[in-house]
């Protein structure tokens, strides 16, 4: 059992950590990881779904941040074109807003995986894609909700996303990318 589970624990701890985090993520966030995700971006508007503090989308042009935690989101407040405080469950965006849709560390804390991807699948433009950045190795389990390749292919078969990348980044993390199927005319 996650240690981190549900959305008032989730909310307290990050802002709890959201002081300390950008220290604890420049040792575990790897600058190379954070550069996969930036590539795998499609030009167009980004949405960046547990923000934190901007870490992987500060300085993506327009792009728009959701997350729970009020303290993560002050520190992120003038690094991107617009900050919601919100669960990223439930957000306020209208369909096909987005190209993008980031889950640089974040989608493990979402309470319904799939219903995520549901939201997601909305929130995406035809041929937009999902990019996760996620913990993949076994000693994280007790930590937090680990997902591996398996898993993530149910979770795309079951929501009409493809799953069109899967890189193991040393065995401690997983590059994901999820590309919403076009809707047959
Ligand atoms: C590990 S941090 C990742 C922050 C950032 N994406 C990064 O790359 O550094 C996870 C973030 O997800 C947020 N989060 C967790 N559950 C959430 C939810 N249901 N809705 C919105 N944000 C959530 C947390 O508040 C936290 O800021």
């Amino acid at each position: 059992m996650p240690l981190v589970l549900g959305q008032a624990r989730t909310r307290r701890f990050f802002d709890w950590l959201a002081p300390s985090y950008d220290i604890v993520n420049a040792i575990i966030f790897r600058p190379e990881w954070r550069a996969k995700v930036r590539a795998a971006l499609l030009p167009g508007r980004v949405l960046d779904i547990g923000v934190g503090t901007g870490f992987t989308s500060a300085d993506v042009a327009g792009a728009v941040g959701i997350d729970l935690s009020s303290e993560m989101v002050s520190r992120a407040r003038g690094y991107l074109g617009d900050l919601v405080l919100a669960d990223a469950m439930s957000t306020p965006f209208r369909a096909g807003s987005f190209s993008t849709i980031v889950c640089a560390g974040s989608f493990y804390y979402l309470p319904d995986p799939l219903a995520a991807l549901r939201g997601f699948h909305r929130l995406l433009r035809d041929g937009g894609r999902v990019v996760m950045l996620g913990p993949e190795a076994w000693f994280l389990r007790p930590l937090v909700r680990t997902f591996v390749r398996r898993d993530y292919e149910a979770l795309a078969g079951e929501t009409d996303f493809d799953l069109v990348q899967y890189e193991s980044l040393r065995g401690v993390a997983s590059l994901v990318v999820m590309e919403k199927q076009n809707v047959l005319p």
